[in-house]
């Protein structure tokens, strides 16, 4: 197929374009560039021995847009671009708005006038806000998200659901991620988040690599099994397998669909810092400090609608994740 990828040079982006040109995919990628650098496509290109088209357009730019889809003929759109930071999003609700919301809908308005309606979107576990119960199947309640990044995610699902009743011809897989971590294991490509980390996994790296003095974490007075906060982590690798198949069923089954990608299995912060330290090698000191507002105790998938329809699971443990986590971390400080 020629997939259109919207923020293929970003971190699960960038896996995405890997995972599709080594199954034979063609991809054109569009990214303005906000949240990564301009070098992305020569690295995915050592990776996979070619590069991707790339094109430097913004998803709110509507001219831009129509000329991408006027200049080739595509199967399928992978959107993964948008903005991400919780925290940001509270205070700059506007610019969040705009972009995940406003350009998402941009995006489906010049497929549409192009003729193309398979697309595969990039949500999110927050969409469920504070869960009644773990683990968390796609017919829980969502809703009840408490910052505008979330309620971002939750409006542009429920514009897709329209869409999709509107219209029988659109394709559209709707994903919710849990908790992304990880990187390639050619330690080529990661997550490089700018300033401090507002993820669990990116700082850890961090202090485990002596950039910063220690992780804060954040409460150990949950009602979990040490205290800590629990998060379904998944291998970037191994959630983008989870985009192939999407892909591939919306092919043979048109309509609207949504999976949740996780593991579906939960880990504590503090089990998270163990693991790390055993994969690297190196200590990662910590202290506890106050609960970060807006979080929630526990979070983690069931991921058997995805495993029954996809035909995927994850199967990337919790030291592999770790073990790619440092080797990127590393690699960046030495490289
Ligand atoms: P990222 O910031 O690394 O990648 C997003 C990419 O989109 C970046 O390369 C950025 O430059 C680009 N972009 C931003 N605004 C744009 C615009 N207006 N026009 C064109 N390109 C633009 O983020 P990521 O972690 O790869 O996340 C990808 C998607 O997955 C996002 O939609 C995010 O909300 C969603 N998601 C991420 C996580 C996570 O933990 N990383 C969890 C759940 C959902
Ligand atoms: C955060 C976002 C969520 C987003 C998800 C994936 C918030 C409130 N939620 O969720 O919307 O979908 O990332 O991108 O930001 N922790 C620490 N110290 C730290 C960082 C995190 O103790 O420095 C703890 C948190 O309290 C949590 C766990 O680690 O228990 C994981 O945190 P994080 O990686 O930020 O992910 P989420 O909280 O799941």
């Amino acid at each position: 197929m020629r997939v259109l990828v919207t923020g293929g040079s970003g971190y699960i982006g960038s896996h995405a374009v890997v995972a599709l040109m080594e199954a034979g995919h063609q991809v054109v990628v569009l990214d303005n560039l906000e949240n990564s650098a301009g070098t992305v496509v020569s690295r995915i290109e050592r990776i996979t021995g070619q590069a991707p088209d790339f094109i430097e357009g913004d998803l709110r730019d509507a001219d831009a847009l129509e000329k991408v889809f006027a200049n080739a003929s595509f199967d399928a759109v992978m959107h993964f671009a948008g903005l991400k930071a919780v925290g940001e999003s509270v205070s700059r609700p506007l610019a969040y708005y705009e972009t995940n919301v406003g350009g998402t809908v941009r995006l489906c308005q010049a497929m549409e006038r192009a003729g193309v309606r398979r697309l595969i979107f990039s949500s999110s576990a927050t969409v469920y806000g504070d869960p009644a119960r773990v683990p968390i199947d796609e017919d829980a309640a969502t809703g009840g998200v408490t910052n505008p990044y979330g309620r971002s995610k939750h409006m542009v699902e429920q514009i897709l659901f329209d869409l999709g009743r509107a219209d029988p011809r659109w394709s559209i897989g709707i994903l919710r991620y849990f908790n992304p971590v990880g990187a390639h294991e050619s330690a080529l490509i990661g997550e490089s988040p700018r300033g401090i980390p507002n993820n669990l996994v990116p700082y850890i790296a961090q202090v485990a690599n002596g950039e910063r003095e220690q992780l804060n974490v954040f409460g150990d007075d949950y009602p979990t099994w040490d205290g800590t906060g629990v998060r379904d982590y998944i291998h970037v690798v191994d959630l983008v397998a989870g985009h192939l198949r999407a892909l591939e069923f919306l092919e043979a089954q048109p309509g609207s669909h949504v999976w949740n990608l996780g593991r579906g299995e939960g880990y504590s912060v503090l089990e998270m810092v163990r693991a790390f330290e055993e994969a690297s090698g190196r200590p990662v000191p910590y202290r506890v400090t106050d609960r970060r507002p807006g979080d929630i105790a526990e979070c983690w998938a069931d991921p058997s609608k995805a495993e029954r329809e996809l035909g995927w699971r994850a199967e990337r443990d919790l030291a592999t994740m770790m073990r790619d986590t440092w080797r990127w971390q590393h690699n960046q400080r030495i490289g």
